[in-house]
């Protein structure tokens, strides 16, 4: 199986060397757990090793996720000059359903052989289309992704998550992989952590381990335990 690199420091190694190629994962967490921050460096890990990628923001303005993003992360220096040479693209869409959506990634897939595609997030997609019709466009669109052969990474907001009762919502049926992303409440501070809750036709860890973001990237703590 060929597997896409995420180049997060720790989160290869527990994903057994990658996604594997032309799947979906999607990164489930509560408010500030770093969802953004680790799609954002999924996409430009891959851009700085020439594989373009497109990040799809459907709440937050183009601008503000790279003035973030740019503050969250100052080493990631060349930034601007991946944006400019394609290598790296960041969009707002107009239209928040499914189908707007495709129809966009279809474009720009096309139009600049995007291997690796981010969209941030599903909550907000989820909100444009009914419930029964839901589950059917969602599996559908995933589809299409892989029908053009890219990796993609989701986002979805979790209003309740803790290790003990995950609550689970279709998503969790529908897509290839989950990584789980907390904000652990210890006595007197929160803690990141995360482990892979699932991930179709490989295996991976099961560990619960911590992670950091810090100024060169995420840092996931692999073989560490949390306390
Ligand atoms: N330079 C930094 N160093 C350490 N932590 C940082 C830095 N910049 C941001 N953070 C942390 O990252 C968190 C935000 O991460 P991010 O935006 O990726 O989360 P999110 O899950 O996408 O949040 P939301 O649900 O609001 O979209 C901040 O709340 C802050 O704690
Ligand atoms: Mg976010």
């Amino acid at each position: 199986m060929d597997r896409v690199k995420t180049g997060i420091e720790g989160l290869d190694e527990m994903l057994n060397g990658g996604i594997p190629k032309n799947r979906h994962v999607t990164l489930y967490g509560g408010p500030g757990t770093g969802k953004t921050s680790f799609a954002f460096e999924y996409i430009y890990k891959g851009a700085q090793q020439g594989e373009a990628g497109v990040y799809i923001s459907l709440e937050e303005t183009a601008e503000d996720i790279i003035s973030n993003m740019k503050t969250t992360f100052p080493m990631f220096e060349d930034v601007e000059k991946l944006i400019n040479s394609k290598k790296m693209e960041i969009i707002k869409p107009d239209t928040l359903g499914l189908d707007g959506v495709a129809g966009i990634l279809e474009d720009r897939i096309l139009s600049n052989k995007i291997k690796r595609v981010v969209i941030d997030s599903l909550t907000i997609m989820k909100m444009t289309s009914g419930v029964d019709e839901y589950r059917p466009m969602l599996f559908e669109f995933l589809s299409l992704l892989r029908g053009l052969d890219c990796t993609s990474m989701t986002t979805l907001e979790a209003s309740k998550i803790n290790k003990e009762t995950v609550e689970y919502d279709i998503e969790h049926f529908v897509m290839d992989g989950i990584i789980n992303l907390y904000n652990l409440d210890r006595k007197d501070k929160r803690i990141r952590a995360l482990e892979i809750f699932k991930l179709r036709g490989t295996n991976h860890s099961r560990d619960l381990v911590p992670f950091k973001v810090t100024p060169s990237g995420i840092k996931v703590y692999t073989g560490e335990k949390v306390f």
